[in-house]
């Protein structure tokens, strides 16, 4: 009985423990309309890493805001879960909700939010006193030092209307970072800014990413949305599979909804061939997980090591592009296991046919890695 209980702790550590900062289970987010129920979540699932900086992008009515409202719960799941640092916030009540997310999170919005009738130091003294943090003479050294850091310190005892919107974006900054949050939550946060002063705050969400906070942005912003460390794509309240952004960046939201849909999972245990030279083409294959490597087999048996793949490359283009067999072999790397994502040939050929920019990006990744078999034999 010892023996069972023992191997039970040890084993039965459930696999449903949350194991990232983030964490979105299924989450549908379903609101009445006259129509009857409009679905602006499909069921996403997600998971975010301490310290990543992260741009959520989509058009207008894509599902984007309402997925951030659900992470800082300003909106709550129909259905699913959301889990961060370890705790399910789709459980909480309004205030629960509340004091957790004034000590956890900082949340900036377009338009700043800033109380009209508090000062500029007084707003960012708020979440402050809100959660109790800090004593009083600690709150307002701390405010001032956190309008130092994004350089409104002047301004500190002005009116929010008495201050330009770049300042008063920083104000609401300063505010986010008031109680030291392990995360920050911005829904275009640039959206009402000149493009200027959007790179300015830019940056200095560039300066808290580097000092080890992690950062969620929703922004319509193309520039900006290039500058974070990894892009979520979301169309029609779902979200785009990240590798297929990665290999393929030029196709469109609407393609790259569709394909994801047809993508399928694969994985190869370590050294295991996922391609074989000379034979008929299949799928095409995005890498989404482990390094595969790319040979060329020599009729005396032996073997040319030609390159390493990595995550967001792909491979298996070039015998369905060029209509012969397989030009090379492809096998996940011996020190890893490899997870792709397949595409068949037939909606290959769809993907193709539906964007030229894609065609010719592809035909120029074919044109050069012919030139480098070509130099190899
Ligand atoms: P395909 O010929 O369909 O199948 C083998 C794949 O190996 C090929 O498509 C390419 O995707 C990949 N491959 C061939 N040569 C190279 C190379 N020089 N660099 C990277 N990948 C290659």
């Amino acid at each position: 009985m010892l023996r069972f209980f023992q191997n039970f702790k040890t084993n039965g550590h459930s696999t449903d423990e949350p194991e990232h900062l983030i964490e979105l289970r299924k989450v549908v987010k379903a609101y009445k309309t006259d129509a009857g129920d409009f679905l602006a979540l499909k069921g996403i699932d997600l998971t975010i890493g301490a310290g990543e900086f992260v741009g959520i992008i989509g058009k207008s009515g894509s599902g984007k805001s309402t997925l951030i409202n659900m992470l800082t719960g300003i909106d709550r799941p129909t259905s699913g879960e959301i889990y961060i640092n370890k705790t399910g916030i789709h459980r909480f009540d309004e205030g629960q909700m509340a004091r957790w997310r004034g000590r956890n999170q900082g949340v900036i919005f377009q338009f700043f939010q800033l109380l009209p009738t508090l000062t500029v130091i007084e707003n960012v003294m708020l979440p402050m006193d809100f959660c109790n943090m800090y004593t009083p003479r600690q709150r307002q050294e701390r405010a001032m030092h956190l309008l130092d850091l994004v350089d409104v310190a002047q301004q500190a005892h002005k009116l929010p209307s008495q201050i330009s919107g770049g300042q008063q974006q920083r104000v609401a900054i300063a505010r986010a970072l008031a109680n030291d949050p392990p995360m920050i939550m911005a829904d275009e946060p640039t959206g009402n800014l000149d493009s200027r002063t959007a790179r300015q705050v830019f940056n200095l969400f560039e300066k808290l990413v580097a000092e080890g906070k992690t950062f969620l942005m929703v922004t319509h912003d193309d520039d900006l949305a290039r500058r974070v460390t990894r892009t979520i794509v979301i169309a029609d309240g779902e979200i785009v599979n990240e590798w297929l952004v990665k290999a393929l960046p030029t196709l469109s939201q609407e393609m790259l909804v569709k394909v994801t849909r047809q993508l399928q999972t694969q994985t190869f245990g370590p050294g295991e061939p996922i391609i074989l030279q000379d034979t008929e083409p299949d799928n095409f294959y995005i890498i989404t997980k482990g390094t595969v490597h790319v040979y060329l087999d020599r009729p005396n048996g032996r073997e040319i090591y030609v390159e390493a793949l990595e995550p967001g490359q792909f491979f298996g283009e070039m015998a369905l592009l060029t209509g012969g067999t397989r030009r090379a072999s492809v096998r996940a790397a011996r020190e890893n296991s490899v997870e792709v994502a397949a595409l068949g040939r037939e909606a290959f050929f769809e993907l193709i046919n539906e964007s030229e920019e894609t065609h010719e990006a592809l035909q120029d990744v074919v044109a050069q890695r012919s030139q480098n078999i070509e130099q190899l034999v």
